[in-house]
């Protein structure tokens, strides 16, 4: 019999993303990535939010380890995941789903989670995940057994995510890539969701790198190539960034931290340097005249359709 798990607390305005997080085969980076996850269990943020499969695992491996060692998960601080399809098979059915919350709880060695999310749903259909013998019935059913403390779905295209959010069944939206300074189209959808009462958060606040790494040849917006307009208008950003002395990745922070319906973003983080550089984004004064000169940039064109 499992103890009953924590109920998922008030997030700090930033959450620590590990998708990064595992990466390196060998020895070195696996020491240097226990140190980053040594350092994101014991920062200044409430939250660190993994999923079972990033880094094809090794993401929780790397915060179990840091759990252990740390004799647990430090007072005031939360690990949550999501259930992901087999990634062999594609399969992503109410058996998986247990599945993948046994796997992640032995990685993380935790018997419960505050919160376990429906990730990346891509395989199946809404009408499958929600149906008997679907996906969301073993959320609910783990809920329901206090294993989790509350159920998510986390994924990208707003419509999909939409129909998710009505069904009235999950406490938690996570919505990536799509309320950032340059793609605005998950706003109507998070307002929603507040509305409901669920708590929101949004991830990528720098679309994975764009608006943290700057408008260079060969960037990426949200995981794909980002065309010339995008790395004109975000050329246009930086410099409108520069005049108020204001790191563009501040700006692209608290830009999602500064929406109301916004409970906390989520920011990948997988080395104690980047964690220092986010605590600083944060500590970083926004003056609202740059809000006011952003907005006269106009619509920024977005890639994302969905
Ligand atoms: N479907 C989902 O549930 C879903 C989808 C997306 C994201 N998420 C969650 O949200 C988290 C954040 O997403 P994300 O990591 O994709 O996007 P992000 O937070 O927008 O961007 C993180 C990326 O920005 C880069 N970066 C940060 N500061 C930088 C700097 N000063 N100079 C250059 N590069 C810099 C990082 O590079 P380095 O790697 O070099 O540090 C990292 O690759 C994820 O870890 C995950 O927890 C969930």
């Amino acid at each position: 019999m499992r103890s009953k798990a924590d109920p998922l607390q008030t997030p700090s305005p930033v959450t620590l993303g590990t998708s990064g997080l595992g990466h390196g085969p060998d020895g070195a980076a696996d020491a240097a990535d226990l140190a980053a996850a040594r350092a994101l269990l014991t920062g200044a943020h409430t939250l660190v939010d993994t999923a079972n499969m990033y880094g094809g695992g090794r993401s929780e491996v790397l915060l179990g380890r840091a759990i252990a060692e740390l004799g647990g998960v430090p007072a005031g601080v939360q690990v949550i995941s999501k259930a992901d399809r087999d990634l062999a098979t594609g399969a992503f059915d109410r058996d998986r789903v247990l599945r993948s919350f046994e796997e992640s709880t032995a990685r993380l060695g935790l018997d419960t989670l505050p919160l376990y999310q429906l990730h990346d749903q891509y395989t199946i259909t809404f009408a499958e995940a929600m149906g008997p013998g679907g996906a969301v019935r073993a959320l609910i059913e783990l809920r329901e057994q206090g294993a989790v403390g509350a159920i998510g779905v986390a994924a990208g295209p707003t419509a999909m995510l939409t129909e998710y959010v009505r069904t009235g069944v999950f406490e938690v939206l996570l919505t990536h890539n799509r309320y950032t300074l340059v793609d605005r189209s998950a706003a109507d959808l998070i307002a929603e969701a507040a509305g409901q009462g669920m708590t929101v958060f949004n991830a990528a606040p720098f679309g994975g790198g764009l608006l943290a790494a700057g408008a260079h040849a060969g960037a990426t917006y949200a995981y794909r190539a980002a065309p010339h307009e995008l790395l004109a208008w975000v050329a246009r950003l930086e410099l409108v960034c520069a005049a108020h002395d204001v790191p563009v990745a501040a700006a692209a922070l608290h830009f999602s931290m500064r929406n109301p319906h916004v409970a906390s973003t989520v920011v990948g983080v997988r080395s104690p340097e980047r964690l220092a550089q986010t605590d600083a984004l944060l500590a970083t004064d926004v003056p609202e005249d740059l809000w006011t000169e952003i907005d006269r940039l106009g619509t920024p064109p977005s890639t994302l359709d969905d």
